[in-house]
């Protein structure tokens, strides 16, 4: 896979492509990632890259022909090119399932107090991270990068995949790790005794109970098998 990304703020991007698990991802050739200063393709000799609105209003907006240049100078005709706004659906983890089979990503960071509305022609989907708004696109297009990247590690195993928060349509079980006891806090006694479908359907209950108390609207879009059914029940009839 290849990810470019245009933006105005290059070195923004330096810590997060040179840490960790993403700089591995990058290191085992799994994607190849190329970061774009928006500023080359400003034929202005000041390098201007925005201008004010037409019509007035607050704050300025970026050009478009410098975005359509930096996009053409960039894009295939596999590409699938991003746009990180505010103004979309915010994102979630069947985007990043969905936007990881993509060979060829670009991400455009918007900046300023946005874009000339005529770029929208040129990009297949905005982005948002959630309902607020951000300074720029670059935190946006990270988030973005993040949750896309770590689903071509194959360092990730298919039943972490599978066990974590959203993929399942549920919140992620607590766990825990030695020591056994902290401060009078104990792990659960049923973790600790090897028997692997009592763990199963604590874990599951648990995932239950955290979506039941801190996600109730992922239930609502989630269609319950009967254990889970008569195990919500239960959660609810404890939490009494
Ligand atoms: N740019 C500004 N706010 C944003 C948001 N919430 N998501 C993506 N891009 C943005």
């Amino acid at each position: 896979m290849k990810i470019t990304i245009l933006t105005l703020f290059v070195e923004q991007f330096n810590s997060f492509l040179n840490t960790s698990i993403i700089k591995r991802i990058i290191d085992k050739g799994l994607v190849e990632v190329k970061v774009v200063d928006i500023r080359d393709y400003s034929l202005d000799i000041h390098r201007h890259v925005d201008d004010t609105p037409y019509g007035g209003g607050a704050g300025m907006l970026m050009k478009v022909d410098v975005l359509v240049r930096a996009l053409k100078d960039n894009q295939n005709p596999s590409s699938y090119v991003l746009l990180t706004s505010p103004k979309a659906k915010p994102y979630k983890q069947e985007d990043a399932y969905r936007l990881s089979k993509k060979e060829d990503l670009i991400i455009v960071c918007g900046h300023y107090e946005g874009i000339d509305a005529r770029f929208e022609d040129y990009v297949d989907e905005n982005v948002s991270i959630g309902d607020y708004v951000l300074t720029g696109g670059e935190l946006a297009a990270m988030v973005v990068m993040d949750s896309i990247m770590r689903l071509l590690d194959e360092g990730i195993s298919a039943d972490s995949l599978k066990e974590e928060s959203y993929t399942n349509g549920l919140l992620e079980y607590p766990q825990y790790t030695r020591p056994v006891e902290f401060e009078g806090k104990e792990v659960p006694f049923v973790l600790t005794n090897g028997n692997h479908e009592e763990i199963r359907k604590y874990n599951l209950k648990m995932s239950l109970k955290e979506t039941y108390l801190y996600r109730k609207d992922l239930l609502d879009n989630k269609t319950l098998n009967d254990e889970e059914k008569k195990m919500l029940q239960e959660i609810i009839n404890e939490l009494k």
